[in-house]
């Protein structure tokens, strides 16, 4: 039975470009989890989207002396070609300034307050006197209440990771003016009782399925529910963008980014049901307890206390999906939170507030994209911090890559394309040697593809290279370019175990590297694509329109398994895979960064 596979990716801001730590962290492994996941024949639904609301959008608009929803559009549409050009594998990127969106987000909104996850309460929050204006969020900026940091943003250190209220900040100044002349005023706003879902988090952080979550996940999300100290939180700001309060009274609120970000990942999903015609799809992949069905959360450390705390303690609130039949299934937990530490540069922390990083459209741009997925998954921040440099890119690129893997494929094929008519040649009985190569390339199937699905991104990938490393070994020690004048028997079979052997480890390593995996595919003679197709569409909504990058599944089902090669079948003329990266490479780009 094929498994329905939910992939739901965190959604960027739409507020200014991503980089490669980004890419590295919470873009790239869903993409390679999807893909495997498309090749074992399950059923996937890739979704995210921009997240077009909350101050760090009406910031950048406010600087630019632009509207808000200029700032979204512009950095959506960048992010769907960079997400295109990478070849990530969506089935739906939207975004959250969507009637479909804000739909979901009332019904959620409306179901809490009806269930009492929802109350009202006076709150202090920072207003800025001389600007006569509230201060939300990242409108102010001041010293950290748990670590000290002298620029912690208002919701959310960024250097200890804590999330607090603005009023907590020590010293606070505004972002706008500098000015420190601030009052801390009472207003009314909307509360999330996550007191009221504690008992329920610890009981479900603690179920026996959480022993393959990653430990820093595990441990910070059961530290947060166990310590008991899970409150009210505030869900409305007082700011004019956003998706509105959907009761009386309440018209110059909006409803807090946080809160309706991470319902994204439900709305996208009945988004994308309406798109292929079948508007209760959703329900499909959004069941709790539906055997076959899970549901995977790949996103930045940052955010794991959004997506292991407070998106199930919502998804909980909202209790039976159908209020009318309290014994109707509820809404989906994740099955897994495998959430990515940070690839930092130099010894500061990889974030987007560090400028200068090189973005995600100029890394498409200026080297191979299955280059960079190479790269960054090898480098990929998996259990700890890594650090990406400049030499260790060249280095992946050169001395793995294209040493390993590249080289191999382009010397193989290209000598059996010239040397046997272009055409895989016909193997003799196979010896004791011929027969453990296949064995040990066959068998990572199983091995790599067990990696792959345990979201272990960076072993899978190192398994997949030291297979590619047998195969250079076994052809050394065959040696077929000396055989083929002596016993050209012998070198015919050779040949044959090799390209018979790359031809699986291209489906192998296919999730990682899909645009040359696509590639050696046709070069040993098959006409078919191994995976589908992306493309983008303008979506009419009631909100206005926005575009969307969808995916158009093909022939990926049924593809990972050890498919023998057809002795005979015609090739085409191979080509280079990899460009081997010049040492200046490193210069250039240090240089283009601003360091020396
Ligand atoms: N917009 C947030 C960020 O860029 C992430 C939101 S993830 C989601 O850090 F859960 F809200 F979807
Ligand atoms: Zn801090």
């Amino acid at each position: 039975m094929p498994k329905k596979i939910h992939v739901c990716v965190a959604w960027p801001y739409a507020a200014g470009d991503r980089h490669i730590g980004h890419l590295a962290g919470a873009y790239l492994p869903p993409d390679i989890f999807a893909r495997y996941h498309r090749l074992a024949g399950n059923e996937v639904l890739m979704v995210s989207g921009s997240d077009t609301h909350g101050t760090p959008i009406t910031l950048r608009a406010d600087q630019e002396g632009v509207t808000p929803a200029e700032v979204v559009e512009r950095y959506h549409s960048r992010f769907v070609e960079a997400f295109q050009r990478f070849g990530l594998t969506f089935d739906l990127y939207t975004h959250t300034d969507t009637q479909n969106h804000w739909d979901a987000t009332h019904d959620m909104f409306l179901r809490h307050l009806a269930r009492g996850y929802i109350y009202t309460d006076v709150q202090l929050q920072l207003y800025s006197v001389d600007e006569q204006r509230w201060l939300p969020d990242r409108y102010v900026e001041g010293t950290c209440p748990y670590c000290g940091f002298n620029r912690a943003r208002g919701d959310q250190c960024d250097s200890c990771g804590r999330t607090y209220d603005a009023i907590e900040l020590k010293n606070p100044r505004s972002r706008i003016t500098g000015s420190t002349h601030i009052e801390a005023r009472p207003t009314t706003h909307f509360f999330l009782d996550l007191g009221k879902a504690t008992d329920f988090l610890i009981e479900w952080l603690n179920r026996p399925d959480k022993a393959d979550w990653r430990p820093n996940v595990i441990n910070a999300a059961r530290a947060r529910a166990e310590s008991r100290e899970l409150r009210g939180r505030p869900i409305t700001r007082d700011l004019d963008w956003g998706v509105t309060i959907p009761v009386p009274g309440y018209d110059d609120k909006r409803i807090y980014v946080w809160y309706d970000a991470v319902i994204g990942y439900l709305s996208a999903t009945k988004e994308w049901a309406k798109l292929i015609g079948r508007p209760d799809a959703w329900l499909e992949w959004w069941r709790e307890g539906d055997e076959g069905v899970e549901s995977y959360y790949f996103i930045g450390k940052d955010n794991i206390e959004f997506h292991a705390i407070i998106w199930p303690a919502m998804l909980h609130g909202y209790g039976p999906i159908d209020p009318d039949r309290p014994d109707s299934p509820w809404l989906k937990l994740p099955t897994d939170v495998p959430a990515n530490e940070y690839l930092t540069l130099g010894d500061f922390k990889f974030s987007s507030s560090f400028g200068n990083v090189i973005t995600i459209n100029e890394a498409a741009a200026r080297y191979q994209v299955d280059a960079w997925r190479f790269a960054l998954t090898a480098m990929a921040p998996e259990g700890n911090d890594s650090e990406f440099t400049w030499q260790e890119f060249v280095r992946r690129v050169n001395t793995e890559l294209v040493a390993n893997w590249g080289n191999l494929v382009n010397r193989v094929l290209g000598f059996a394309y010239r040397r046997f008519d272009g055409r895989v040649p016909h193997p003799a009985a196979l010896d004791a040697a011929d027969e453990a190569l296949l064995a040990t390339v066959r068998g990572g199937f199983e091995s790599v593809g067990g990696l792959y699905a345990a979201r272990k991104f960076k072993a899978a990938l190192d398994a997949a290279m030291r297979l590619s490393q047998e195969v250079n070994r076994y052809v050394n020690d065959k040696a077929p370019w000396q055989a083929v004048k002596s016993d050209p028997t012998a070198a015919a079979t050779a040949i044959y175990v090799c390209l018979q052997a790359i031809d699986w480890l291209k489906i192998i390593l296919a999730p990682v590297l899909p645009f040359s995996s696509q590639q050696i595919h046709e070069y040993l003679g098959y006409d078919t694509q191994l995976f589908g197709r992306q493309y983008t569409e303008v979506i009419p909504d009631g909100r206005g329109q926005h575009i969307v990058l969808r995916y158009d599944h093909a022939d990926a089902a049924g593809r990972w398994q050890p498919d023998p090669l057809p002795a005979g079948q015609a090739m085409r003329p191979p080509q280079a895979l990899f460009n081997k990266l010049d040492e200046s490479v490193v210069q250039e780009e240090l240089a283009r960064m601003g360091v020396r």
